[in-house]
């Protein structure tokens, strides 16, 4: 086996400017110097290996997922502003938790939820000012939020608290940011007390949450949404969840939930601006659907050029476009010793768009997902993750961005005088802005 080659600490000093405003350009660099695996010296004997190579992916992820857990960066960090569960733990405490929520996101409670989510929708893209070119962005960063706050709690009186709930998300999000690209000042945010003021806002955050789950449980309603099933959910010993579990499985589910769906969204709405002969396609298939049947299994189940296009937009623009576990123990892969500790950075966004597993990598062509094709991409397409963590929220997510493009080609012939969209990678992949112009059909 080839020996994984090192990329030395100069060449990242060298390239540390570039590297914080889009780290991306640099990794395609080295992986087109140095192969599918490379290491990069950070100094102080540390082991940070960063992999485009789907097998030792598919290898970490789902066949020797025991070994590794998710970084500190995922856990403790985020945990100390949106709560420790199922996506900020490792272990038992996270596999206890995944077996008491998963039921909640099977396909069939989940199809009791699509009339919410449809009414969420389009509350949303009522927004939407025809005519004139706007920044899609912020608009489906509502939609998305919206969504899985009325499939939690299913009450359009909650809607002035949501605000605020994501105002603080939003804002925690930019000090975790900060907090990772500059661990240097860390000393200063704890000192000036920016960090304290954002955990005084994540407690404010639990109190709104706090005061929606005591509504309910006073109200005494069977409401079927997500938060009911949270409510009914037992451990093994027959006991709930406690009400700070509760709270921090919703924030969860939130932060988790809401940018993510808005990121792809967004740029699945764009290519389909620049690419008119696709948005033809979706318009066919979207045309003759009556969304106010209610019979949504049996419309989504029509989108499967729609869900081709999401799909595709997924490939070229993975909202998580990396992902990292750490070894527990030594390991070897693909002929090569790593030692126990070793940081795994596995970067989709390149995998997404390796040479030698896609046919025109850098193209939007949503008919390499047509399952007539019989083209399988399971072994290199990651955009939910794979294994025992696999995103819990994929199906709901897939439904909802189905039922978004849909309606919003239906109703609007979309463009953009924008020929290419600015990446802003942070924790997630966004766009920096995606102004489109809405015309109705
Ligand atoms: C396009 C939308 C979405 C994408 C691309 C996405 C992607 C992902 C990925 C890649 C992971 C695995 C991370 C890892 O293993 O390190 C993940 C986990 C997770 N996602 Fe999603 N997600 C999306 C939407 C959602 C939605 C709508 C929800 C909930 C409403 C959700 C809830 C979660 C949770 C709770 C986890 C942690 C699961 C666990 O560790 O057991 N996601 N997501």
């Amino acid at each position: 086996m080839k020996k994984i080659p090192t990329i030395p600490r100069i060449r990242v000093l060298k390239n540390r400017k570039n590297i914080l405003k889009n780290p991306l350009p640099f990794h395609r660099e080295n992986f087109e110097k140095y192969g599918d695996t490379f290491r990069i010296d950070l100094g102080k004997g540390s082991k940070w290996v960063f992999t485009r190579n789907p097998e030792s992916i598919k290898y970490i992820l789902q066949k020797n997922h025991k070994n590794y857990h998710k970084s500190k960066l995922q856990t403790e960090d985020l945990a100390k502003y949106i709560g420790k569960g199922l996506l900020t733990s490792n272990g038992d405490f996270w596999r206890v938790h995944r077996r008491m929520i998963q039921p909640a996101f099977h396909k069939k409670k989940l199809e009791g939820l699509l009339g919410i989510m449809h009414q969420a929708i389009e509350k949303e893209l009522a927004e939407i000012k025809p005519n004139a070119e706007c920044d899609i962005f912020p608009l489906m960063g509502d939609l998305a939020f919206q969504v899985v706050a009325q499939s939690l709690f299913s009450s359009e009186a909650i809607r002035p608290k949501m605000r605020a709930l994501k105002e603080i998300t939003v804002r925690n999000q930019k000090m975790l940011i900060k907090e990772m690209r500059l661990p240097y000042f860390k000393w200063w945010f704890q000192l000036s007390g920016a960090i304290n003021r954002h955990l005084e806002e994540s407690k404010e955050a639990t109190k709104i949450l706090d005061g929606i789950i005591q509504e309910r449980i006073d109200s005494s309603k069977e409401k079927d949404d997500l938060l009911d099933m949270l409510l009914s959910a037992r451990y093994e010993d027959g006991t709930p969840m406690p009400r700070q579990q509760l709270i921090d499985e919703v924030m969860i589910l939130f932060t988790a939930g809401h940018e993510t769906t808005a990121n792809a969204l967004s740029f699945a709405l764009f290519l389909l601006a620049k690419n008119p002969e696709n948005q033809k396609r979706v318009l066919q298939e979207a045309m003759g659907l009556d969304f106010e049947s209610g019979d949504y299994m049996q419309l989504l189940g029509q989108l499967q050029y729609t869900k081709q296009c999401i799909e595709e937009a997924m490939r070229l623009y993975p909202p998580a476009y990396f992902m990292d576990r750490v070894s527990l123990e030594d390991d070897t892969i693909d002929g090569n010793d790593f030692k126990k500790g070793t940081v795994w950075l596995m970067n989709l966004y390149e995998l997404h768009r390796h040479p030698a597993f896609w046919k025109q990598p850098e193209t939007f062509r949503p008919e390499r997902f047509d399952p007539l094709d019989k083209k399988d991409y399971s072994d290199c397409y990651f955009p939910f993750g794979a294994g025992p963590r696999m995103c819990i929220g994929n199906n709901f997510a897939m439904y909802e961005m189905m039922m978004t493009v849909a309606l919003l080609v239906k109703k609007y012939r979309i463009s953009s005088s924008l020929n290419s969209v600015i990446l802003n990678p942070l924790i997630t992949l966004k766009p920096e802005g995606v102004p489109l112009k809405f015309v109705p059909r």
